[in-house]
């Protein structure tokens, strides 16, 4: 009998900004199939994903959460209850997004120590499996960063969740894109990644990803947010 070989699954992408189409070129790059929607009509970024992201599709968020396998949500995180919540039931998605006051305006919802953001999203999400991963390096970096596995100083991506086998999948997706995934812990750990902290904007190799992490906690951000936490306990 023929070997078959699995075919790649396929990533969707919800939001068609600055990392939306630079994950959507690393993907394809890296041999997956990609969806990719806007807030609106596919009509409305044809042109963009033709020029910025040849050989993905632009179709709509619905569409992209029915049919792609792993969805990223690259969309400003004040929009997160926009999601196709209900298409997104089983799915495995990844939280590409952070509070960011200039885009989301002030929301004290968004900007709470006692939970990290994709607490909120994976809450929000209840049927879905939900893994934070490129969330904490600039668009430019992430466009410019990817290395073959080994490479020397080959750039680390922290990403972190609650479920062992999403996150694993992940990491897999990391690599595969050309990053070295480093796990960070669970969703409510993921505060160590968001803004304000060391983490956010770091474009660093596997060890310094590691040593800020262990850093985290002794931070004036982590020792702000670990006594909201115990107050809380
Ligand atoms: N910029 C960075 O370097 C960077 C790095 C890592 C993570 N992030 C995070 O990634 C997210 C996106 O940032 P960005 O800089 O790419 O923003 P951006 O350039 O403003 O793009 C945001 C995109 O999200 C779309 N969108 C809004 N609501 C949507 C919905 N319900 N479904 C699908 N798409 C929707 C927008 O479409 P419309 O134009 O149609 O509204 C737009 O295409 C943010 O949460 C940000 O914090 C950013």
């Amino acid at each position: 009998m023929p070997d078959t070989v699995a075919e790649p699954p396929v990533i969707g992408i919800l939001g068609a900004g600055k990392v939306g189409t630079v994950l959507g070129r690393l993907f394809l790059a890296a041999g997956y199939p990609v969806l990719i929607a806007g807030s609106g009509d596919p009509s409305r970024i044809a042109l963009t994903i033709e020029v910025l992201v040849p050989g993905a599709v632009a179709t709509s968020a619905d569409d992209v959460a029915r049919r792609a396998d792993i969805v990223i949500l690259a969309l400003p995180l004040g929009k997160y209850r926009s999601v196709p919540r209900d298409l997104l039931e089983g799915t495995l998605v990844i939280d590409a997004m952070n509070y960011w006051w200039e885009v989301d305006g002030i929301r004290d919802d968004l900007a709470r120590v006692d939970v990290s953001s994709s607490e909120l999203v994976q809450r929000f999400l209840n049927g879905s499996r939900v893994v934070k991963a490129f969330s904490h390096m600039g668009y430019h970096d992430l466009d410019e960063g990817p290395q073959p596995a080994g490479a020397p100083g080959r750039r680390a991506m922290a990403i972190a969740g609650d479920d062992d086998d999403a996150l694993a999948e992940v990491a897999r997706l990391v690599d595969a894109v050309g990053f070295d995934p480093v796990i960070a812990g669970t969703l409510h750990e993921s505060v160590s990644l968001q803004p304000g902290s060391e983490l956010f904007g770091a474009n660093f190799p596997r060890a310094d990803i590691e040593a800020a992490l262990e850093r985290f906690p002794a931070t004036e951000r982590g020792v702000l947010i670990g006594a909201a936490r115990s107050d809380q306990s």
